[in-house]
């Protein structure tokens, strides 16, 4: 086992974790936080997509002892039940979501993409996404709602 000290969501976690376990393994079985999905396992369909030191990572491939001394955030450190996000509402409001499984990606994503103040251009959207995939909703309405979360600044 080794000895692991990180952030997440501006919580300090101390943890014993094995060498080959998988982040999304820890928030999700060890830390109950289940938001991050897991989908394809190979990094392909981006439903685990977290923040690691305010970049985008895929948890499915990255290891826990790697994010030793970092700050993640996931999508339950990025929206609230109570208190919805500019990126949370934008996704209710324009029906952006179905079965919800790859939601907390594209919403990492989105506020990533807030954060670096991304024109709202469909271009730009589409980059920016093409490694998230969604089985439901024909992308359309997502789009929509990460456009109007980036014109919401
Ligand atoms: S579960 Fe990580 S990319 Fe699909
Ligand atoms: S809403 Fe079901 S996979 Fe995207």
């Amino acid at each position: 086992m080794v000895k692991v000290v990180f952030e997440v969501n501006g919580r300090t976690i101390e943890l014993d974790v094995e060498p080959n376990e998988l982040l999304i393994n820890t928030l999700r079985n060890r830390l109950g936080l289940t938001g991050t999905k897991y989908g394809c396992g190979i990094g392909e369909c981006g439903a685990c997509t977290v923040l690691v030191d305010g970049e985008p990572m895929l948890s499915c491939l990255l290891l826990t002892v790697d994010v030793n001394g970092k700050r993640v955030e996931t999508v339950e450190g990025l929206t609230s039940e109570r208190n919805p996000g500019v990126v949370q509402k934008a996704f209710m409001e324009e029906g952006a979501i179905q079965c919800g499984y790859c939601t907390p990606g594209f919403i990492v994503m989105a506020e990533y993409m807030r954060r670096r103040n991304v024109e709202p251009v469909d271009e730009n959207i589409k980059e920016y996404l093409k490694g998230n995939l969604c089985r439901c909703t024909g992308y359309i309405n997502i789009y929509k709602a990460v456009r109007k979360a980036l014109k919401a600044r």
